[in-house]
C-alpha cells in the first residue's frame, strides 16, 4: 500500500530563528492525518529543525545533496553528513536545481545511487516546462525524465522511492495543473513504472504532485486516484495554510 505523503520544500526561505519557529506552530496544530508529513528547510537550518522535531510525526528532509562519499567539493553536502544529523531522505531533481544549477538527468542518475547506496530515501522530482506542454511532448519529456535517472535501478530500490510530478509552469506561478491534468499524468508515469518494471512496483510508488497546491485546491487534487499527496512550496511557509493543505488529504 503506498503512503500518503504531504512534504513542504521551503527552498531558500526562513532564517533559523524563523525555521525554529515554523517547526514549532506545525508541531503544535499538526492534525491528526494518516499522512506522512515532512519539511526540507535549507542546509544550515536542518539540524535545529531535526531536534526541534524529536520524537515529531513530522520528518525532516534535505533539498539536495551531493554525489560524492566526500572530498574536494566546495560547498557541497554529502549523504553521510546528512544522515549524520538525523535525515534520511532527500529531494533530489528539482526542476529549480536542474534549471539554476545545471543538474541533467545523467547527473541526477549519479545522485539517486549514491542516495540508495547509503539506504536513504529519495523524493525524486521531474515535470515538463510550457513549451513542452504546449507541444504536445509533455509525456514524452516526462517518460524520459524518469527512464534517464530511475530505470536502470534493481526493482528493490523502488521501495525507497517517492515521485513527485512537478510541471514547471505550475510551480510558483500561481498557476496549478488541473485536477484532471495531474490525474491523467500521474496516471501515465504510473503505467510507465508498470512497463517498465511490474504491476507492484507502479501500484506501491507514491506520486505527489506539485505546482502552486494551497488551501483552496489541495483537496481537490488529493482526491485523485493517482495522487497520492503533494510536495509543497510556497503555501508550506505559512504553518495554517500548511496544515489546511494537510487536511485535504
Ligand atoms: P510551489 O512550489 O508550491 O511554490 O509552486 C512547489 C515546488 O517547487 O516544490
Amino acid at each position: 500500500m503506498r503512503s500518503k505523503i504531504v512534504a513542504g520544500n521551503w527552498k531558500m526561505n526562513k532564517n533559523l530563528a524563523e525555521t525554529e519557529a515554523l517547526v514549532i506552530e506545525l508541531e503544535a496544530k499538526l492534525p491528526n492525518t494518516d499522512a506522512e508529513v515532512m519539511v526540507s528547510p535549507t542546509f544550515v537550518n536542518l539540524a535545529s529543525a531535526v531536534s526541534k522535531l524529536q520524537g515529531s510525526k513530522i520528518k525532516v528532509i534535505a533539498q539536495n545533496m551531493h554525489n560524492a562519499e566526500s572530498g574536494a567539493y566546495t560547498g557541497e553536502i554529502s549523504a553521510d553528513m546528512l544522515l549524520n544529523i538525523g535525515i534520511d531522505t532527500v529531494i533530489l531533481g528539482h526542476s529549480e536545481r536542474r534549471a539554476y544549477f545545471g543538474e541533467t538527468d545523467e547527473i541526477l542518475a549519479t545522485k539517486v545511487k549514491a542516495a540508495l547506496a547509503k539506504n536513504m530515501q529519495i523524493m525524486f522530482c521531474f515535470g515538463e516546462e510550457l513549451n513542452d506542454r504546449k507541444s504536445d511532448n509533455h509525456f514524452k519529456v516526462v517518460e524520459s525524465q524518469l527512464r534517464n535517472a530511475l530505470f536502470d535501478l534493481d526493482p528493490s530500490a523502488w521501495s525507497s522511492i517517492i515521485l513527485a510530478y512537478e510541471p514547471v509552469w505550475a510551480i510558483g506561478t500561481g498557476e496549478t495543473a488541473s485536477p484532471e491534468q495531474a490525474q491523467e499524468m500521474h496516471a501515465f508515469i504510473r503505467k510507465t513504472i508498470a512497463n517498465a518494471f511490474n504491476n507492484e512496483i507502479a501500484e506501491n510508488v507514491s506520486i505527489l504532485y506539485g505546482g502552486s497546491v494551497k488551501p483552496g485546491n489541495a483537496k481537490e487534487i488529493f482526491s485523485k486516484p493517482d495522487v497520492d499527496g503533494g510536495l509543497i512550496g510556497g503555501a508550506a511557509l505559512v504553518a495554517d495554510d500548511f496544515v489546511a493543505i494537510i487536511n485535504g488529504i
